[in-house]
């Protein structure tokens, strides 16, 4: 892969929840450099601070300490224009979908919504050809679904129409915390092709969390892999999963048993 700027950057970037004996370091001291097109998948066992890392990428919790940087300058998320501006370029998928979408609104109204974020004016046939081409791309019929609200759509559905969301929004950094948790395993990987095909149109930079490490190792340019809050190897993925350098590492290749068969890894 070819790497473009860098997005994201992260230099010691640590949180720490509650006080006393009820202290938890969820994020110890991790850096972290992310560029324009890649795809880092962020691996590690349940607990081990992934999605609180994820969210303090994402300006939705405040880093104790350490420092990010977005696009070469220390990003500052202490006015609500900067805040603003930083979200218009950012979108996630967390790993229960119903959370993401306001549930009283209909699909219409969610994805019409989408459009007025961008700011663009357009007519009503324009925007309609519009959430048609998004639902069409993930395999979703806009006509049978506009008139209904979150509730009355099946997880799957759910997901796909997130990723819609992100077609017409077309963001800089995607986050998709977990994002195929809810599908069976060959809307995943149709889910996944998705993804990735947006990336290549659209340069979008994609963290993937997981505790996958084979999924990790099929979708993504880089790997990070966490333990305890701390990153405790990286590097591209192929020579993580060939040549992994760290215990806990190896644990986790020789926890998905068939990785070298399913990959053809030898
Ligand atoms: N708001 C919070 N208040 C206190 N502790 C928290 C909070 N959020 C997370 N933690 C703690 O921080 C640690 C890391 O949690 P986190 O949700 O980041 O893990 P994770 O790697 O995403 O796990 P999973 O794979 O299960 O989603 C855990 O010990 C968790 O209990
Ligand atoms: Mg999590």
């Amino acid at each position: 892969m070819n790497k473009g700027n860098v997005l994201l950057r992260g230099e010691q970037v640590t949180k720490v929840f509650g006080y006393g004996k009820q202290k938890t370091v969820a994020v110890d001291q991790v850096d972290f450099t992310f560029h324009e097109g890649e795809i880092i998948s962020i691996v590690g066992e349940s607990g081990s601070g992934k999605t609180t890392l994820a969210k303090m990428m994402m300006g939705l919790l405040k880093e104790t300490s350490g420092q990010i940087e977005y696009r070469g300058k220390p990003r500052t998320l202490r006015r609500h224009k900067d805040r603003k501006n930083y979200w218009k370029d950012i979108q996630a998928i967390f790993q229960d979908p119903f959370s993401s979408f306001n549930q009283f609104y209909k699909v219409e109204k969610l994805l019409q919504d989408c459009l007025k974020l961008q700011g663009v004016t357009l007519s009503k046939a324009e925007e309609n050809e519009r959430m048609k081409e998004a639902c069409s791309f993930v395999n979703l019929k806009f006509e049978e679904l506009y008139n209904k609200y979150p509730f009355e759509l099946s997880g799957g559905q759910m997901q796909r129409l997130m990723i819609a969301r992100i077609f017409m929004l077309h963001p800089k950094l995607l986050i998709a915390d977990e994002p195929t948790s809810m599908v069976d395993a060959c809307s995943r990987s149709t889910i996944l092709d998705m993804l990735l095909k947006l990336r290549d149109e659209n340069k979008m930079t994609i963290i993937f969390i997981t505790h996958d490490v084979g999924l990790a190792y099929y979708v993504s340019d880089t790997l990070y892999i966490m333990e305890q809050g701390k990153v405790v190897e990286r590097g591209p993925a192929e020579e993580v999963i060939l040549h992994p350098q760290h215990d806990y590492t190896r644990q986790l290749i020789s926890d998905v048993p068939k990785i070298h068969e399913v990959w053809d890894l030898s």
